[in-house]
Order: C-alpha cells, then sequence, then structure tokens
C-alpha cells in the first residue's frame, strides 16, 4: 500500500503530558491514523496527572501505539518521510520519551526528524480538518496548561493578543471540579453535570469582562483570570454546602465560557479577522462550542470548531503541524531537545 501514498507522509509523536500519542498524516492534512493511548485511569486515583507515572507509562506504551498507528495507515515504517515530535511546553519526562524515540526512528529510517511546539499543533487541528481556512484567523487556544487568543496571519505567524494572568481554562475545570468531588479530568465531568444544572443560578465572576473593551488597558483587554473564580465558586460551596452541586459546575461553566467568548468576540471585532476558530482540550466543552460559533455568526466571520478528538491531545495535529513546519524551516536538527517552558514563536 505504501506505493500508492502521495509522499509527504508524516509519522507524528505526541507525549507532553498524560496521552500517548502517534499518527500518521500527509501532506498535513489527510490523517491515515492516529492512535491516542489515554493513562486518565493511572492519574484519577491521584486526582491530577503525575508526572512520574506519566513518564512509565509512555515507555511503555510508545511502541505498541505506533505499531497500531502504522498498522491502522496501512503503511511499514520505512514508508515514512519525516518524523515529527512535540518537544515542548510539557513535562520533561514525558517530552523526552517522544523525543528521543523520533530521533531514533529518524536515523534509522533516514528522514527529517522535526520538532513540533505543542501550542503550534493544537492551533493546527483546525487546518487537519479545514486546510482552507482563510487567515487572518482569531484562535482561542484553552488547553489544561494554557489559555490565550492568538491573531494567526499566516502559517507560523502569530501575534499573541492576550493570556490568562493565572491558572488555565483548564486547570480551573480541574480544581473545582476536584473541589465538587467529581474526579479528574474535571472538564468532561462538568461538562456532563453542567446539562442538569440551571447556568443562571449562581452569579460568579466574570473577571476583566465588561460592556466597553476600551475601558480596559490594552494589557488588560484580551487578558483571562480565572484563579478569582475558582476561589469564589469554592468559598460558595463552603458557605452554602447544600447548593445543588450541577447548578454549581453550570454557573462555573457559565462564567468561565462567558469571559472566553467575550474576549474571543472582541478580538474578532478589533483585528478585522475573516475567521475564528477554537483549539486545546477545553475547546472540547459543549457550551463553549454552542457560544463560540454563535458568536462567529453574529460577528460574521467564518466560525471553525475542531471534532472533540482534535481538541483534546492527539498525534495527528503534531504531524500537520510538523509538516508546514518542514516546508518553513526545514528538517530539525537532532540537537534540538525536550523544552518543557517553550513558548509560541511570536511575530516582533
Ligand atoms: O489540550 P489538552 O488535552 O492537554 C493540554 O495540553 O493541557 O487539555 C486538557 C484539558 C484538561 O484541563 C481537561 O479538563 C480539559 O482540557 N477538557 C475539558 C473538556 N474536555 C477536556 N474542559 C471542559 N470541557 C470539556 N468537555
Ligand atoms: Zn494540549
Amino acid at each position: 500500500m505504501g506505493d500508492q501514498l502521495s509522499g509527504d507522509t508524516i509519522l507524528g509523536i505526541e507525549t507532553s503530558c498524560d496521552e500517548t500519542a502517534v499518527a500518521v498524516v500527509e501532506r498535513g492534512t489527510l490523517v491515515r491514523s492516529s492512535v491516542v493511548s489515554s493513562q486518565v485511569e493511572q492519574h484519577a486515583r491521584y486526582g491530577g496527572v503525575v508526572p512520574e507515572v506519566a513518564g512509565r507509562a509512555h515507555v511503555q506504551q510508545l511502541v505498541p501505539v505506533l505499531a497500531e498507528a502504522l498498522a491502522t495507515a496501512g503503511i511499514e515504517g520505512t514508508d515514512v518521510e519525516a518524523v515529527a515530535a512535540t518537544t515542548g511546553p510539557g513535562l520533561v519526562g514525558s517530552l523526552l520519551v517522544g523525543v528521543s524515540s523520533a530521533k531514533a526512528l529518524s536515523l534509522v529510517w533516514g528522514v527529517p526528524f522535526v520538532s513540533v511546539n505543542h501550542l503550534e499543533a493544537h492551533l493546527y487541528a483546525s487546518f487537519l480538518e479545514e486546510p482552507d481556512l482563510e487567515m487572518p484567523l482569531v484562535v482561542l487556544l484553552v488547553s489544561g496548561g494554557h489559555t490565550m487568543l492568538v491573531l494567526m496571519e499566516g502559517h507560523g505567524r502569530y501575534r499573541l493578543l492576550g493570556s490568562t494572568l493565572d491558572d488555565a481554562a483548564g486547570e480551573a475545570y480541574d480544581k473545582v471540579a476536584r473541589y465538587l468531588g467529581l474526579g479528574y479530568p474535571g472538564g468532561p465531568a462538568i461538562d456532563a453535570l453542567s446539562v442538569d444544572g440551571d447556568p443562571t443560578a449562581f452569579d460568579y465572576p466574570r473577571a476583566m469582562v465588561q460592556e466597553n473593551p476600551d475601558t480596559l488597558p490594552d494589557d488588560r483587554r484580551y487578558a483571562f483570570s480565572f484563579s478569582g473564580l475558582k476561589t469564589a465558586v469554592v468559598n460558595h460551596v463552603r458557605n452554602e454546602p447544600d447548593a445543588p452541586t450541577a447548578d454549581v459546575a453550570a454557573s462555573f461553566q457559565a462564567a468561565v465560557v462567558d469571559a472566553l467568548v467575550t474576549k474571543a468576540r472582541w478580538a474578532v471585532e478589533a483585528t478585522g479577522a475573516v475567521g475564528a476558530c477554537l483549539g486545546g482540550g477545553v475547546a472540547a466543552n459543549s457550551l463553549l462550542r454552542e457560544r463560540f460559533a454563535a458568536m462567529c455568526d453574529g460577528a460574521g466571520v467564518r466560525a471553525f470548531v475542531p471534532s472533540r478528538a482534535m481538541c483534546t491531545d492527539n498525534a495527528a495535529m503534531v504531524a500537520a503541524a510538523g509538516w508546514w513546519r518542514l516546508q518553513s524551516d526545514g528538517p530539525s536538527p537532532l540537537d534540538v531537545g525536550a523544552d518543557p517552558n517553550l513558548s509560541l514563536p511570536l511575530l516582533d
């Protein structure tokens, strides 16, 4: 089957946090396989990701996940034309498993190695499913570790409009869920429980969200803050232990989504972007997906909301971002290491 491929067959590897994932993608768009092995059950009993457990699980899972990704794509390792891996940001012990394996495979197969920034990979999840997305594009990137509004002016050309001053949106979901006894990961649990709750039951704070964005200082306009919201929920439940958990969850979720969607709308209006898209694990959230699409409709711009599987961590998005990076920058040197604090490369 290998000789039917059009070339540019990239193997992506993602091990930055608690998902071991390998995918085969062609020309940054056609997903031939995307295998994700989640470690959720191993971390759930600790209430969050334990780095040591994550690193060991990646070591155990990577080879079987790789074999399955190749088999599902119907190719041999020797058909692979480049190997892309997430080099950061993330947990260093986890990143190292994927990065070292990717370098070894690139040497064995004699193909380029491509270093991929995990945040850029989340941005490219949209391009996987909609290769012709027009730019400039406002991207709301909301994950467990990051919350940012980015203006994407072209491939690899990003301007940071704003980011969170404290907790990431996913982190707030996970912390509130933990406090409410809903387990880990908290996002999907709060999302599901909110269906039975009243989002207007409790009026939790929306930080730096007001009628007129111009009344906010420039460096606060597109900034987010979720730690005050988390504290407000915790204090409220402490003072009113009988408050229905579904109402608390739904009201918390309404506050998070209000802040995210309002600032995304301001960004769309102020930048003249032709479209807007979502990325990152929190983009799997039902209310956010619905409200974001409605906001874009109202603003008269194209909305793109990737499928849920492409929002949460996966390797297809890594392969896609890797393919674009390979076109623009060529192969990465093999001495590029894992960088837990890697940030999105921004325009000046
Ligand atoms: O992008 P991701 O898979 O990993 C990181 O790069 O961080 O995001 C994980 C985050 C977790 O905080 C998880 O609770 C959140 O995404 N999440 C959700 C939903 N599904 C995952 N948050 C809200 N609603 C969801 N349905
Ligand atoms: Zn992620």
